[in-house]
């Protein structure tokens, strides 16, 4: 069951999701155009969050094409109004998907928050894709913020990022394995490839983790060594123009399911 620490209810979840999504969905949508999906495929958007690439998804495969968002939560979601659009709430830990049903399948920033042993939840999507569908997974793996000559960022940073991971049973140090992971399965055509963006305090990035570090406050405070003292100058230099670190490593890898490939 998911304990995930950061509830589409807050009442800041659509801003917070909406700074990620500026950073996130340019690099997203150069890779979709890279692996080519083609127009009327049928997409599955899974930990949807805020909807902005179930909707630039919707308008890449266009009104023959279609997309599934799914989410635990699906408060951000429910709104938004597209033909081609179904919203599901579902959450991936709990419940299998249609066999063979997707042509494309990605989720972002989502298996960050999910349990260590996550054979099971990639079996599932890969389940869930059509013969040689695409699957493509975009998380992140925080070990360039130790790169920063600012002990309270790294101290702060290091805080928040394991805090939010807390229910996985891990760090937010581990994505780094994800190449590896998929490629053990069987997908074909693995490729991957990672970024880190820089911060600059009071931008995009920076307020995001200002964001999140507000909605878990009391838990960082509570259960880790973080002072309220460092937690509070960690949330300045988030706000401080002239502070510049690296934010998390984008990690990204894609494979495509064997044409062959027969379901039980
Ligand atoms: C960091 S947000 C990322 C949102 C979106 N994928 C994006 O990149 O803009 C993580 C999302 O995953 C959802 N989520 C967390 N655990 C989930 C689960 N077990 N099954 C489905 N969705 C989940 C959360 O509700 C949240 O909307």
């Amino acid at each position: 069951m998911s304990n995930y620490r950061l509830d589409n209810s807050y009442k800041q979840a659509s801003h917070r999701l909406s700074l990620l999504e500026q950073q996130l969905d340019p690099l997203t949508q150069r890779r979709i155009k890279m692996l080519d999906l083609s127009q009327g495929s049928r997409c599955l958007e899974i930990g949807a969050g805020n909807g902005s690439m179930a909707k630039w998804l919707c308008k890449h495969v266009g009104a023959n094409g279609s997309v599934v968002a799914t989410d635990i939560n699906t408060t951000l979601l429910d709104h938004i109004e597209l033909p081609n659009l179904e919203v599901w709430e579902h959450d991936i830990l709990k419940s299998a998907l249609p066999c063979s049903s997707f042509d494309f399948i990605h989720a972002r920033w989502v298996l960050y928050h999910l349990p260590s042993n996550l054979e099971c939840v990639i079996q599932r999507m890969i389940d869930a894709l059509r013969p040689s569908g695409i699957l493509l997974l975009e998380d992140v793996d925080f070990f360039p913020i130790n790169t920063s000559s600012s002990a309270v960022y790294r101290e702060f940073m290091t805080a928040l990022v394991n805090s939010v991971a807390t229910p996985s049973g891990r760090d937010g140090f581990w994505m780094r394995n994800l190449p590896e992971i998929i490629a053990t399965t069987e997908l074909t055509q693995v490729g991957g490839e990672g970024e880190f963006p820089v911060i600059q305090g009071g931008r995009a990035a920076a307020k995001f983790f200002e964001l999140t570090a507000e909605q878990i406050r009391e838990k960082i405070l509570t259960e880790s060594s973080l002072s309220l003292d460092m937690f509070e100058q960690g949330l300045q230099l988030l706000n401080s123009p002239d502070f510049w670190a690296f934010g998390g490593a984008n990690i990204a890898v894609w494979g495509r399911k064997k044409t062959n490939t027969l379901h039980a």
